[in-house]
């Protein structure tokens, strides 16, 4: 029996990338329905080729609902889990909202996909950036024990939303034009020609929301609760895909051949195996895998890597992972619970 699916958050900047990745995918499905704040219903959306018109989120639009996805704010998510929970139908869920949770499984597929099994209404998706790095952790531990972890993020505009990237083009084009940049509405201070060295806002230790989001959830996923981690995430004027610079320590040695040999059977993965070649945020950008570039040793340490890993925010840490998520549930016969 083929679920009916409702996106939330549908004419957002990952509802469109769902809209595409869910169609190249060929997600089964009986009905689809797009759902959005009361401002967009009434406009319609192409899915595969046909139009549908979006609707309103409310207990009408949601009701004959199997599987929804939400990607709209955390109080959207708040709103809505606990009653579709209720009712007995599944929210994959790409807020902050519900993340670390004990009762939600916080789920990459390719890396934890059995934490689907223990579901109880709602699964989350982490944090775009979260998504690479552990990834491509979880294929390095298969070599040495994790240590420590750093990374430091180079984030696009998207993560943000459709405003930013808004912004972001609108502050560029008057700049090429020689023209008063427009004053920033979505972040402090102009992102044009500038980065910004904080993402969400300041929480414990001086941290930002976003740099704690991606310790804890790596943590959660990798089920390594006590992992040294730290982040520094960063803002950068860049439409797709989030980039990091990483340095791994490892408790023992991990020799580079078997680093390279991990990392090339991780689903998933993308490993740029030559040193000095790599991928930028634009070569990535509507590409589903996760990409490990740059590999050498980081000799401040005994046992230790540093690497550039990016992928796709839109797609792998977003879109496509929820949809993955949607294809285990369904193929793991786990609608119910
Ligand atoms: P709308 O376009 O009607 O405002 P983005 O992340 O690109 O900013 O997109 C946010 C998404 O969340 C949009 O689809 C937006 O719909 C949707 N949204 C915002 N507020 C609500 C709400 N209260 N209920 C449902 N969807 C919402």
């Amino acid at each position: 029996m083929e679920p009916t699916v409702a996106v939330i958050g549908a004419t957002g900047a990952v509802g469109d990338v769902f809209l595409r990745v869910a169609a190249e995918r060929k997600l089964p499905m009986k009905q689809l329905k797009l759902l959005a704040s009361a401002r967009s219903a009434g406009t319609t959306l192409t899915y595969a080729g046909r139009e549908i018109v979006v609707e309103e989120t409310t207990e009408a639009s949601l009701a004959d609902a199997d599987i929804v996805f939400c990607s709209a704010s955390s109080d959207v998510s708040r709103q809505w889990g606990p009653w579709l929970r209720e009712r007995g139908k599944v929210m994959i869920d790409d807020g902050s909202a519900f993340r670390m949770d004990p009762t939600v499984p916080l789920v990459i597929p390719e890396v934890n996909g059995d934490d689907i099994e223990w579901h109880q209404g709602i699964i989350s998706i982490p944090n775009c950036t979260t998504t690479p790095l552990a990834m491509a952790l979880h294929a390095m531990r298969q070599v040495a024990p994790l240590k420590r972890v750093i990374a430091s993020t180079y984030q696009a505009v998207s993560g943000t939303g459709a405003a930013a990237v808004r912004e972001l083009n609108a502050q560029v084009a008057a700049m090429g034009r020689g023209e008063p940049i427009p004053p920033p509405e979505v972040y402090p201070v102009q992102i044009a020609g500038n980065v910004l060295p904080q993402v969400d806002v300041f929480g414990e230790d001086d941290y930002t929301a976003e740099e704690l989001k991606m310790r804890n959830e790596t943590r959660k996923i990798l089920h390594e609760a006590d992992l040294p981690f730290a982040a520094t995430c960063v803002r950068v004027p860049v439409a797709v895909s989030h980039a990091e610079v990483v340095n791994v320590e490892f408790t023992s040695d991990a020799p580079m051949a078997l680093l390279h040999e991990a990392l090339r059977s991780q689903a998933g993965v993308e490993l740029i195996a030559d040193p000095h070649k790599y991928v930028t945020p634009l070569d990535v950008a509507g590409d589903d895998r996760a990409f490990v570039c740059r590999l050498r040793p980081d000799r401040t340490v005994e046992f230790g890597v540093t690497f550039w890993c990016l992928t796709d925010n839109l797609r792998k840490g977003a879109a496509t992972n929820a949809i993955q998520i949607a294809e285990e549930v369904i193929k793991r016969g786990k609608l119910k619970y």
